[in-house]
């Protein structure tokens, strides 16, 4: 029985291996964000209550973030809540913000292990208390670490975040500090929640809803677009592979003739 499970495995095992190495050899995106969506569908399919495919959700976030570090992505951006979700029932939001302390107290040790950074963007001010201090608790305990950053979408809102760049750049004019003719590009990316990190190279999108849903529309300028039908909860390691094969097929030309990169 084992011998007949062992000798079926082993070739998905190497084509998967083979696959791992042959992305690894090309350009890995620096920074991937993904909206991870389908999480209650999911829990539908399986007569479950919607708080199920949360659950299972965030498992794949481990899963995910796991895969992308060893792959050598620098940045994963995860749309966890937007400024839009609150707009749910309040069970179902009480349940959304139980899960970073869930997810970042039993996994914080593993972070450390992996060396993975911890880091949000969003409206930390607006979530429960126990939210926040787990949130600050993982960002503070993994600050010095040099791998993937892993950086959280929760309450987040693109619209918001430029109304605030616009409302700083406008103060900092009337300060004086800075002449209207110096706003350029670089002065808005500057004072983005996502300042220091590099631009998001690829977006994915899971649960077939091709929309943005009001995240990074500034960031996402020329990223790379994919958006499956497999719902978040079943979206795993090979999924992601497949992504990023298909991010390195693309021709990035930024508007120039001659493509940037190719796979
Ligand atoms: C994504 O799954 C998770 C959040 C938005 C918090 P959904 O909860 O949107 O799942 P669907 O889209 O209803 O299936
Ligand atoms: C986007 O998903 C937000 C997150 C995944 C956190 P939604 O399910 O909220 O988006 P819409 O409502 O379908 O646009
Ligand atoms: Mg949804």
């Amino acid at each position: 029985m084992l011998r007949k499970l062992f000798r079926k495995k082993t070739p998905d095992i190497q084509f998967i291996d083979d696959r791992i190495e042959s992305v690894k050899r090309k350009p890995i995106p620096n920074h991937v964000a993904i909206i991870m969506d389908g999480n209650g569908r999911w829990a539908k399919q399986r007569k479950m209550p919607r708080i199920a495919g949360h659950h299972e959700g965030m498992k794949k976030v481990r899963q995910i973030t796991n895969f992308a570090n060893a792959l050598g992505v620098k940045a994963l951006t995860l749309y966890a809540f937007s400024t839009e979700n609150w707009k749910r029932p309040k069970l179902e939001i009480d349940f959304l913000m139980n899960l970073p302390g869930e997810f970042l107290n039993t996994y914080l040790p593993e972070l450390m292990e992996r060396d993975i950074k911890v880091e949000m963007i969003g409206n930390i001010e607006a979530l429960p208390a126990h939210t926040r201090s787990a949130i600050i608790k993982a960002i503070e305990t993994t600050k010095n670490n040099k791998g993937l950053v892993l950086n959280f979408a929760m309450n987040y809102g693109s619209r918001v975040e430029l109304v605030h760049v616009m409302k700083e750049i406008v103060q900092e004019v009337e300060d004086g500090t800075i002449q209207k003719e110096d706003i350029d590009e670089n002065v808005i990316n500057s004072r983005l929640m996502t300042a220091h990190l590099p631009e998001p190279d690829l977006l994915i999108r899971t649960s077939g809803e091709v929309r943005l849903s009001n995240f990074m529309l500034w960031q996402l300028a020329y990223a790379e677009f994919i958006f499956t039908n497999v719902l978040w909860p079943d979206f795993n390691e090979e999924c992601f592979l497949a992504s990023i094969e298909d991010f390195q097929h693309r021709d990035r030309r930024f508007g120039s003739l001659e493509g940037d990169q190719k796979g």
